[in-house]
Formats: structure tokens, C-alpha cells, sequence
């Protein structure tokens, strides 16, 4: 079997923990990908209520009717027509990324995904004998961008699937949503699977989003993924959700029987109160937009490094190409260094296949502000001692 490559943030996570436990350097870390903020009470009353009520048996493989109708308006409210019976719960977003995978690539079969893009795309495309095939966004002024003549060129008779994550893990990118709709038309002209993982649909905080389900036609050619871990701050309940034609959904009911049974039956009951949380979202998003300026804000003190201001998500990829080649580091070197010099976590950009990332690292501003400060003085003082050793 494809020997699978596991989260690398816990990874680094780790190699801060020796650091802090032998040299009790604090740890700061910009390595996280989920909101540091608790599952917000409404949701959490919700669960403990149906625990005290004994609802903890099997539920529908599909997931409860409740939650799909509840997640079947908040699409419809939001970006287009879906029904219930377009709808499978999943034991989070991955899980809903793997029943689609599952379901459609054959050994041999190509995946064109972004570059860079959340790493099990590829991983477990190529568990099933499929080959990514990846796709460079191209970093400009404001932002990345798809180039267009490359799609074109990359997709073969192979080609089954077209991956897209919107906004973007791990740019931080909102794409414009003309680019979203040529990817729409691109997939529908080659009669490619449009796969669009919108898993951070809330985290907008300029430009508009604009989702594959806005297309009426969306049920011809769309897998639509989408989750409760990062909107309503559930990482750990493991819930996610598909989004396909009613024929599709039924397929990966019958999956999901096989392999996992159902989601858990009272995360199910508070995920259907999380629809009334959205004031709590919207605090929630205001506070990282401030995070997001005073990130930014710090970056710009660091030397030869660039960033370009992110419109989604909670991720900053600056560009450290220029200091890497003047410090003779390898991206990866550089984030271990960091951690071991200064207790600061950041994700090598390689890790997000394939080649893009070499020259960028990752940093979640899902962080309180006041260590944000500090831990990018760190990264300055960091560069600035690197740089002098170097002389
Ligand atoms: C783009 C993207 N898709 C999917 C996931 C997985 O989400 P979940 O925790 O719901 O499985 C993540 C989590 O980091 C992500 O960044």
C-alpha cells in the first residue's frame, strides 16, 4: 500500500515541545489550523442536553434529517439551490474529501489540484492509484491567481477531477470570482468533476465569495465539501459535510456504512444549533481581521520577507525565497531553526505540495494578538542573527 504522509504540524508541534520542556523557551505558535477560540455554548449546550437525553446510538448513515435540512437552507440562503437529499454528513471535512475521492478516481486516473493545496489532496489521491497533478498559482501584487493556459495544457484524456479550496489554505487567497467561474466552465466544457473544498466560506474578509453552488447547473459536474471545524470552531467534533447529486450522496451512504457507520449522534445535535451561532461567527471574524492588520503590519518590519495581505481563511504565506538562497537554507531548515533559536512554530511551505512552497512558509493568525507581536519580533531577530552569522 502507498505509504501515506502524515499532518506535519504535529510535527513541528512536537520538536517545540522538546525545545520548550529541555529550554524552557516559550512556544508561539503560528503552526495552528484551527480558531483558538471554544466551540461557542449554544452548540455545546446542545450536545450535553442530548447526551443527558440519551441520544447516543447510530444515526442514519447519511447523518440526522435535522442537520442535512438545517445545512441544505444555510447553502440555499447563501449561494445556491440544495436539498436535503444533496447532503451526507461526515466525520469532518477530510472524511468528506476521502468518501469523494473514494467514490470517483480509479487507479490511473489524474487529479489536477492546486499548488500549493492542503496536503491530503494528493495523499490520498495517490492512496487509490490516482496521480495529482498539480497546478502553480501564480503569486502577484494582490494576491495568487490560476493560470489559465496551464490548466489547459495539464488536462489529458486522463483528467477526472479538478480540486479547488476556496478561500485557501494555505495562501490565505479569496479568488476572484471570475476565476471561479472559468474553473466552473473549464470543468463542465472537459466533463471533469469540479471537487471545491470550501471549508473556510466564512473567513472572508474583503471581496466577495463566490461558491460552485451559485452555478444552477451545479449538480451536473460538482462534489461541494464543507465543514463545522473551522466556521463554528469544532475541530475536535469531526463533522463535515458533501454536497452532490442525490445519486452520489446515496453511493456514499452506503460507503459510509461500510466504513464508519455514522457521525456521532449528539456532535449531530449541536452541530444543528450552530445555524443560530452566527453572531458568535461574526465576532469571531471581526477579531481575526484585526489579527490578520496587526500580522501584516509586523511582517512588513522583517527583512527580505513579502506577504502579500490575505482575504480569506487564517493564513499568511509570506514569500522568504530571497533569504533563503542569502542564508544557504532549505525552507524546511529554516522553520526548525526557528523553532529550536526562538520557540516560534511555522509550517514549512513544502509541505503543501508541490513546488510552490519551497519558497514560503505558513503562519495561522489564529493567535492572540499581543503573541502575534511577539513572535514575529522573534522571526525579525531571528533573520537579522541568521543573516549577521552568515557575513
Ligand atoms: C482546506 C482544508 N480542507 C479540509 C480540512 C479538514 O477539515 P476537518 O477538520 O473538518 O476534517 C482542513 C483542515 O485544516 C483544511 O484546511
Amino acid at each position: 500500500m502507498y505509504e501515506l504522509a502524515g499532518e506535519s504540524t504535529l510535527v513541528y508541534q512536537e520538536i517545540a515541545r522538546k525545545v520548550s520542556k529541555e529550554r524552557g523557551i516559550k512556544t508561539i505558535n503560528f503552526g495552528i489550523g484551527q480558531p483558538d477560540v471554544v466551540t461557542f455554548k449554544r452548540i455545546r449546550d446542545s450536545a450535553i442536553q442530548a447526551l443527558e437525553q440519551g441520544f447516543t446510538g447510530y444515526t442514519p448513515a447519511l447523518g440526522l434529517d435535522e442537520l442535512r435540512e438545517k445545512i441544505a437552507q444555510y447553502l440555499t440562503v447563501n449561494y445556491g439551490d440544495v436539498k436535503k437529499d444533496n447532503v451526507i454528513v461526515t466525520p469532518g471535512a477530510k472524511t468528506a474529501l476521502f468518501l469523494g475521492f473514494l467514490l470517483f478516481i480509479n487507479p490511473g486516473d489524474e487529479v489536477i489540484m492546486q499548488d500549493p493545496s492542503f496536503y491530503s489532496y494528493a495523499e490520498v489521491v495517490r492512496l487509490l492509484g490516482g496521480k495529482p497533478v498539480f497546478l502553480k498559482l501564480n503569486m502577484n501584487q494582490n494576491g495568487f491567481s490560476h493560470d489559465f493556459e496551464a490548466i489547459e495544457r495539464l488536462i489529458s484524456p486522463k483528467t477526472k477531477m479538478l480540486v479547488i479550496n476556496n478561500p485557501h489554505n494555505p495562501t490565505g487567497s479569496l479568488f476572484d470570482p471570475h476565476e471561479i467561474e472559468r474553473l466552473m466552465e473549464i470543468s463542465k466544457e472537459k466533463k471533469i468533476i469540479l471537487m471545491s473544498d470550501e471549508i473556510y466560506d466564512n473567513f472572508v474578509y474583503e471581496g466577495k465569495m463566490k461558491s460552485v453552488l451559485e452555478d444552477p447547473s451545479w449538480t451536473d459536474y460538482v462534489l461541494y465539501i464543507n465543514g463545522f471545524s473551522k466556521t463554528f470552531s469544532m475541530t475536535g467534533w469531526r463533522l463535515g459535510y458533501v454536497v452532490a447529486r442525490e445519486d452520489v450522496i446515496k453511493k456514499m451512504g452506503v460507503l459510509a456504512g461500510n466504513i464508519y457507520t455514522c457521525p456521532t449522534s449528539f456532535a449531530q445535535k449541536g452541530a444543528i444549533s450552530s445555524f443560530d451561532s452566527f453572531d458568535n461567527v461574526k465576532e469571531m471574524i471581526n477579531l481575526f481581521k484585526k489579527r490578520r492588520d496587526v500580522m501584516f503590519n509586523e511582517l512588513q518590519k522583517v527583512k527580505k520577507i513579502r506577504v502579500i495581505k490575505p482575504n480569506g481563511a487564517f493564513y499568511m504565506f509570506p514569500y522568504i525565497g530571497e533569504l533563503l538562497r542569502d542564508l544557504k537554507m532549505e525552507v524546511k531548515d529554516f522553520s526548525v531553526e526557528l523553532i529550536k533559536s526562538k520557540g516560534v512554530i511555522t509550517i514549512p511551505g513544502e509541505v503543501f505540495p508541490k513546488d510552490v512552497g519551497k519558497d514560503f512558509v505558513r503562519l495561522s493568525f489564529a493567535v492572540k494578538e499581543e503573541d502575534i507581536k511577539e513572535g514575529i519580533t522573534k522571526i525579525a531577530e531571528f533573520v537579522d542573527e541568521k543573516s549577521q552569522s552568515d557575513r
